[in-house]
């Protein structure tokens, strides 16, 4: 997507350890008018799946997610974070490792919020191990409902997480794939 790629490429900030900071239109401040944009491309090519539901993960998921759901007509459920949970009947619930953070999280979405019938797509900001989209399969499967595609807003090509998607056989679509973040600080498209 063109317009992602000029913010990127005129925002974005590649900081040690493969990061690149996009904290001024995704991560913190966020440009509703891009994010728009990004719900309708979603839309669009997710338009065949019959979806009912998106699914993400607080708490920078939400955005691109809820200008899907909007594109596309459909509620937005987003897991919340926790550190440990005890009461749990009524919730699905996963665990997530981030190996930026170095941490387990679990992840959750309330029973209520699921229908037996749902065809989910998942939208998440970014996907670099997949370790959040591999949580929210995890609670698809608990619930027994179809996951019918993953939208992602910045993929890292060269990290794992593609492999977790395409080893799960959905539609995979993401609207800006990075090659590499050269040490110089420069953003390499595929
Ligand atoms: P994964 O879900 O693909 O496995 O991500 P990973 O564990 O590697 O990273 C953990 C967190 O870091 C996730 O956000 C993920 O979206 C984010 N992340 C990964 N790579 C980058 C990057 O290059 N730039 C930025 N800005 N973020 C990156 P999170 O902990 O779930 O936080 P939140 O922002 O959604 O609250
Ligand atoms: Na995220
Ligand atoms: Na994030």
């Amino acid at each position: 997507m063109k317009l992602l790629e000029d913010k990127i490429k005129s925002e974005g900030i590649v900081l040690p350890n493969n990061v690149l900071k996009v904290d001024g239109f995704l991560n913190h401040q966020v440009d509703p008018q891009l994010m728009f944009e990004i719900g309708k491309e979603f839309g669009r090519l997710f338009k065949d799946q019959k979806v009912t539901k998106i699914l993400t993960v607080e708490s920078s998921g939400i955005a691109p997610a809820v200008m899907t759901g909007l594109a596309m007509n459909v509620p937005v459920v987003f897991a919340r974070k926790h550190k440990s949970l005890t009461l749990t009947d009524d919730l699905y619930t996963a665990s997530v490792y981030s190996y930026t953070k170095q941490t387990s999280n679990q992840i959750s979405i309330s029973k209520r919020f699921i229908d037996k019938d749902d065809r989910v797509l998942i939208i998440d900001d970014f996907l670099a191990n997949g370790q959040a989209v591999s949580g929210l399969f995890d609670i698809a499967d608990a619930a027994s409902i179809d996951v019918v595609g993953v939208g992602i807003v910045i993929e890292k090509t060269f990290q794992k997480g593609n492999q977790i998607i395409k080893d799960r056989g959905v539609q995979l679509e993401s609207l800006a794939r990075i090659k590499a973040l050269t040490d110089d600080g420069r953003v390499e498209f595929e």
